[in-house]
């Protein structure tokens, strides 16, 4: 008999709900929450809302997609953490008492571990061990990953994640949130080597993009007491240079940590995987440097359930289920 797996993922802005059947995602259902738009940024208790409002339908419509009746379904995974606890919570109650009702296991799933696992919902999927660069709005970390459920941090921001420094950068541009996405938009029209921002010198494997954020806010302000009219007219030069930076930055940090540790596959993974500087510079980096790489498909990227699915699969060969007094968590690392 086929393993069934519906899987929630609501840990932010996105509710979304996932069938995956014997390691096979038939179904990726997202809801994007417009309501934040107006805001500048994710406003917590609004989330909260939304996500109850939309949970029902993003399941029903999951579930429809893929042909699978709740009857048949074999687990229910939740994503427990990181992210915002009001969002959390309701893919946990909802989770919880789905699995109560049909006497089902649970699965509990941590977000960013389901990012890097994102790469196996397709072929080809990475050897291990393998190094997956995770970057999206609130992580940047470069993960050692030895088995599915074996995973190490081995490098991470010390301040800003990637994501915040495009959607930073972008709102210093007058861009609405999310402005991750514009930047790379305008980026591709633009030359990369009109403007130079500078390079933090951290230390290791860490990262840090809060010293980018305030050289391009001085950057401006220079820039506009003179000519009022200096981003409108460089919208796309300025983008492609601030791209190409934070890329960079990015970059050399992989190239550091393949140097260390002698692994020679590359993955990437999270929100700013979408990325296309940095899916191109993979690409580059990866001839150069003699790697392979792997990048997931472009709705795998930001967040999304099957990737949530993809890991309870591995979790559920496993046996590690979750109980029905599990929580969510805000931080907890993997
Ligand atoms: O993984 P994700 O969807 O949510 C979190 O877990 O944070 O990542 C969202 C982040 C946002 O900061 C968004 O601006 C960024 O990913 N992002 C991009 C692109 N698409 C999404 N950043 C740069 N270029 C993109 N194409
Ligand atoms: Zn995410």
């Amino acid at each position: 008999m086929a393993i069934h797996i519906l899987a929630i993922e609501s840990s932010c802005d996105e509710t979304s709900a996932a069938v995956l059947s014997d390691g096979k995602v038939f179904s990726n259902y997202i809801a994007n929450q417009t309501v934040h738009e107006q805001y500048g940024g994710v406003v917590p208790e609004l989330a909260s809302r939304a996500h109850q409002e939309n949970i029902v339908p993003v399941v029903d419509m999951a579930l429809r997609k893929a042909g699978v009746d709740r009857s048949e379904l074999s687990a229910i995974a939740f994503t427990q953490s990181p992210g915002l606890i009001g969002s959390l919570l309701v893919g946990n109650c909802f989770a919880k008492a789905m699995a109560l009702a049909l006497n089902i296991p649970l699965i509990a799933v941590h977000h960013m571990q389901a990012h890097v696992l994102a790469n196996f919902i397709e072929d080809p999927k990475p050897e291990f061990p393998f190094l997956c660069l995770t970057v999206s709005g609130g992580h940047t970390q470069i993960v050692l990953c030895e088995s599915p459920l074996s995973m190490k941090v081995i490098g991470e921001t010390l301040d800003d994640a990637a994501g915040e420094a495009f959607d930073k950068s972008a709102k210093l541009l007058g861009l609405p949130y999310p402005g991750g996405p514009l930047i790379d938009k305008y980026a591709q029209q633009g030359d990369a080597t009109r403007f130079k921002f500078p390079e933090p010198q951290i230390p290791g494997l860490n990262f840090s993009f809060s010293g980018l954020k305030t050289a391009i806010l001085y950057f401006l302000q220079e820039k506009q007491q003179s000519d009022p009219g200096f981003v409108q007219q460089n919208m796309a030069d300025i983008c492609a240079s601030v791209q190409e930076r934070i890329v960079s930055i990015l970059m050399n940090k992989v190239v550091k940590a393949a140097k260390e540790t002698g692994i020679k596959h590359i993955a990437i993974a999270g929100g700013v995987s979408a990325n296309s500087g940095l899916r191109k510079a993979l690409q580059a980096y990866s001839e150069r440097h003699g790697w392979q790489y792997y990048i997931p498909k472009f709705e795998y990227c930001t967040d999304n359930a099957a990737m949530i699915a993809m890991t309870a699969w591995y979790k559920y060969q496993a046996g590690e289920f979750a109980g029905l007094d599990a929580v969510p968590s805000a931080r907890a690392a993997f």
